[in-house]
């Protein structure tokens, strides 16, 4: 198989030991292989919603003989899945607009038995906000730097946990804070420049005054997590 990269690693170890692990918009199948030729999972489902890419996956299965061992799937989002199909569920490598949507339409999520492990690319908050306002709660998270780029990923269950008991900067911060490490940092710096520059642009055009408020009440809470000293 192609180099392994460390983004695709740290979201592989979110997957439980033994699980079924099913592989949302898989690509060329490198996670799942990875899953399953290591002896994490007895076998997966790969899934995606455009045949090119299955095509690139029936090949990395071939060049691998694991195509006995993982299942390749046409399907939008979790639209051609059901439950049974598998114990851990992955979203890597996808936005978290498109995660939320995909989430959003599935109603057998809600279910303690299940796991889900997502390296969004960008908007992780809408992941979390959805999580949290749905009753799962986020195990834990990480972070890494590939090729010079942070990329996060973490893993949620259904608890029925209320919205009510987080923080309003929770959707940012997530379990993040907990992992110390230089691309945690990083990628808490980012989201910080971001908001702040955001809420001080809404600010000067006058726009949007709730959201200005919402962002200067979570801005210190980020900031902490930052390598940004107290005074700027
Ligand atoms: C950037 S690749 C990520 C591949 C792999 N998961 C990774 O992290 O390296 C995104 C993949 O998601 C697939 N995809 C996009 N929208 C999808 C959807 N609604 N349902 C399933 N797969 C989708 C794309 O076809 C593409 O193969």
């Amino acid at each position: 198989m192609q180099r392994f990269s460390p983004r695709l690693k740290m979201t592989a170890e979110m997957v439980r030991d033994g699980a079924v692990a099913a592989d949302i918009g898989t690509d060329h199948a490198y996670l799942p292989a990875y899953l399953v030729s290591s002896g994490t999972c007895p076998r997966a489902l790969a899934t995606d919603l455009r045949e090119g890419p299955l095509r690139n996956a029936a090949e990395t299965l071939a060049q691998l003989s694991l195509s006995d061992k993982i299942e390749l799937r046409l399907s939008d989002g979790l639209d051609g899945i059901s439950s049974d199909d598998a114990d851990d569920f992955i979203f890597a490598g996808m936005g978290g607009t498109l995660i939320v949507e995909m989430l959003s339409r599935a109603v057998w999520i809600k279910d303690k038995t299940k796991r889900f492990v997502f390296q969004p690319m960008s908007r992780p908050e809408e992941v979390r906000a959805f999580l949290i306002s749905n009753g799962f709660t986020i195990l834990y998270e990480n972070a890494c730097f590939d090729e010079c780029r942070p990329y996060i990923a973490f893993c949620a269950e259904y608890s029925q946990a209320e919205a009510k008991d987080y923080a309003d900067s929770y959707i940012y911060t997530g379990e993040l804070f907990r992992c110390k490490n230089d691309a945690a940092s990083y990628h808490f710096t980012k989201t910080y420049i971001y908001l702040k520059k955001r809420a001080d642009a809404l600010e000067y055009a006058n726009l949007l005054p709730d959201e200005v408020e919402f962002i200067r009440k979570i801005l210190p809470d980020i900031k902490q997590y930052t390598k940004i000293q107290a005074k700027d």
